[in-house]
Parts: C-alpha cells; structure tokens; sequence
C-alpha cells in the first residue's frame, strides 16, 4: 500500500547570505526525488511577481511574509511541501504564520552576521555599509532569531550537504517525507 504523506510549510529563516536559497534548494531537490510534491517561495523571486512594488519597511516586509505564508498554507494544507526562504525578520509575523498553518517547521538558517557580511554573495552589504542601502537586515534593521525552531542550521560550521541532511531526516522523523532507503541521491 502506497503511504500518505502530509503537506508541511517547511518555513526558513534567517539573515541574507545566511544559507536559506541554497539549503532550501537542495532539500526541495532531495524532496522532489521521494516523489513528493514541492514547491519554493522564495523572498527574492516573490519579489519579483506575488510581492512586486513591496520594499523593505516593517510594514512591507510583514505584508510579503503575510503573502508567503498566505501561499504556503495552501499548498501544504493540499498535500504539498510548501518551503519558504525569505529572510522573515520579525519573530512575531513568524508565529502569527505558524499560528495558522496546520504543519509547520521553522528552520534557523544560522550564521553570525560577519560571516554573512565577509560571503557578501550579492555585494548588498557593502552597499548597506556605505549608506547606499537603508535599513538592511542585521545593519541597521533588525533581526530576531527564533527562540525554539524546530530545526536550526549552523553554515558557519556546518556544509551544505550536513545542513541539508539535518532538515530531511527531520522531515523523515516527523512522517513528511519517506526514508532516504527507498530514493536518495544522499543515501547512505
Ligand atoms: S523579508 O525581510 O521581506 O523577508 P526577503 O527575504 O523577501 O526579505 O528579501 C530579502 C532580499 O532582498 C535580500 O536577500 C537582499 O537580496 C534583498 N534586499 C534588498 N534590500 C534589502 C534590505 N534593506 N534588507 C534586506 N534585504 C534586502
């Protein structure tokens, strides 16, 4: 008999540079492998379709995750691993967003801000530096980390392939997903 997975909002934060798309883009694909239906939301490609014209006010930034979790919910409440990597500042839009959906896991994707800053992917810190950017997380807005995450990924000490091992195998534990025994490009 073929089992019955549940949907989950499998829901990532964290600061910019921290980690979040390139996790999140290796679990979906590991996800994707064990026949399981994925879909991304990802705070840089929102915003260029479902979040256009948003920018980066407390306000606007509620509202994209708000949107994000809006979307999220539907997908997984149908049976969808929903994965969401948008930075997601403010603990109090993350509960809120818990709050309503049904399955939900919170992945800290963390990395002390000099480590974010030194990697500099997008050279958007340097800009916030200079002035050139306001209000750019961790410079000068803020960030509030999660108090008790389901799971946390630590990329200063830990590769991609172990933070990516850590968030499956809790999706295996919690039933989401089958075990890497019967599909796995990082099978063991
Ligand atoms: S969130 O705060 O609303 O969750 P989101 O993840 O969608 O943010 O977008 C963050 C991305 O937008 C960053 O990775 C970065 O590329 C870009 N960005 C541009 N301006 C800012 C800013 N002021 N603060 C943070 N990120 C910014």
């Amino acid at each position: 008999m073929t089992a019955i997975y549940k949907g989950v909002t499998l829901w990532f934060t964290g600061l910019s540079g921290s980690g979040k798309t390139t996790i999140s883009a290796a679990v979906a694909k590991e996800v994707r492998l064990r026949d399981r239906n994925v879909e991304i939301l990802d705070g840089d490609i929102v915003r260029t379709h479902l979040s256009k014209g948003l920018g980066f006010s407390k306000e606007d930034r509620d509202t994209n995750i708000r949107r994000i979790g809006f979307v999220a919910n539907l997908l997984s409440r149908n049976g969808v691993v929903a994965i969401t990597a948008a930075i997601s500042p403010y603990r109090h839009i993350r509960d809120e967003v818990r709050a309503m959906t049904a399955d939900f896991l919170e992945v800290y994707v963390s990395a002390p801000l000099d480590v974010c800053e030194k990697r500099d992917v997008k050279g958007l810190y340097a800009k916030a530096r200079s002035g050139e950017i306001k209000g750019f997380t961790g410079i000068d807005d803020p960030y509030e980390p999660p108090l008790t995450p389901e799971i946390i990924c630590h990329t200063d000490r830990e590769t991609i392939e172990e933070s990516t091992q850590k968030v499956l195998t809790e999706l295996e534990l919690r039933g989401y997903i089958p075990s890497s025994k019967y599909s796995s490009s990082y099978s063991q």
